[in-house]
């Protein structure tokens, strides 16, 4: 059985229905702080906070586990800034919890959701893994601390670990089953669609003075069910005996906020009204990643890579939820 932690969340839960598809019995793990219980349609859900470890300890006892899926974590970058005690305990000490209970029972391969968030502001484009990490952020710097932690534990404990930096996850389930929904909601493309469909009055565009072709920032979008894919692909990797690393996810190519909401306009055929405010502190201009590592070695490829499928996924998401 693989233990998903974080599973009914938006990413967690779309990595917990391929895993499902492909076979594996999963046990998700999740305390529905953020969560929802009804993304939770495979697998048994265990409603368990990871600061508690005597009931981490009992989910280890009673089902058998292969590997561990760790998603679970707060990510709200501003709110990291704003709170980083809140962060460095759920992030850093629950994971350090779910640790223990892993050496513990020696369950020794887990797949751990970092972020490109751990490089800070990139001073090279496209990010690849050898790229120097200088988070700055609390979020950004928990996640890196975990991953030298793995680092540690994997050459004194044997433990083997895939730390998959994601880009920016965006998309929702192709068959209709799962998609975005946070609250508060902060994500550019859930947003654009709240202005397409009414929700919300506008979208505010944050920074049109970056240095970039129309002055917003870029980002690397990636389908959320391409990143499924590629954590069954780091799963398998591990199975056959792969060692300890890291890989980015992103699609390699860039959209600024101001293509983002053009294509949400084709995608929905609604008007969209944008409005241009003020940067919003800590965002760097442009993060766009290379997946080549993860192409190479997992052998991970793709399928949603193009914007518009990336919006039409979430925008038909958004009309059911
Ligand atoms: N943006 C707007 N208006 C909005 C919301 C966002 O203009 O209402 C802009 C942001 O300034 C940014 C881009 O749209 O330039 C994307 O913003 P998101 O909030 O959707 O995503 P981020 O790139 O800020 O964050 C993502 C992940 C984080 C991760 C971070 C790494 O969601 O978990 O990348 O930098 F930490």
């Amino acid at each position: 059985m693989i233990l998903v932690t974080g599973g009914a969340g938006y990413i967690g839960s779309h990595v917990n229905k391929e895993l499902n598809k492909q076979g594996y019995e999963t046990v998700v793990l999740d305390n529905l702080s953020y969560g929802h219980d009804d993304f939770v349609k495979w697998g048994i859900l265990e409603r368990v906070d990871l600061s508690n470890t005597r009931e981490i300890r009992r989910i280890f006892q009673d089902y058998c586990l292969e590997a561990v899926m760790h998603f679970a974590a707060f990510t709200y970058v501003g709110e990291s800034v704003q709170d980083p005690q809140k962060y460095y305990l759920n992030n850093l000490r629950n994971t350090l919890n779910l640790l223990e209970s892993m050496l513990e029972f020696d369950v020794e391969k887990l797949v751990f959701s970092s972020t490109c968030a751990t490089y800070g502001n990139p001073t090279e484009i496209p990010i690849t893994e050898e790229h120097p990490q200088k988070p700055i952020n609390p979020y950004g710097k928990g996640k890196h601390m975990v991953e030298q932690i793995l680092t540690d534990y994997s050459s004194a404990y044997g433990l083997r670990c895939a730390s998959l930096r994601y880009f920016n996850a965006a998309g929702a389930d192709p068959e209709g089953e799962l998609g975005e929904r946070h609250d508060p909601e902060t994500h550019l493309i859930p947003l654009v669609l709240d202005a397409a469909s009414g929700k919300r009055e506008d979208i505010k565009i944050f920074g049109t003075d970056y240095p970039t072709d129309d002055g917003t920032c870029i980002r690397d979008y990636i389908h959320v069910t391409d990143l499924a894919d590629a954590h069954i692909k780091a799963l398998k990797y591990l199975e056959d005996g792969g060692k300890s690393d890291v890989f980015n996810l992103g699609n390699g190519n860039g959209f600024s906020v101001k293509e983002v909401i053009e294509e949400a306009r084709k995608v929905t055929g609604r008007k969209i009204k944008a409005t241009e405010t003020d940067r919003r502190p800590g965002d760097p201009p442009i993060l766009v990643g290379s997946s080549k590592k993860a192409r190479e070695i997992l052998k991970w490829q793709p399928k949603y890579d193009e914007l518009t499928r990336i919006i039409k996924t979430a925008w038909e998401w958004h009309e059911r939820d």
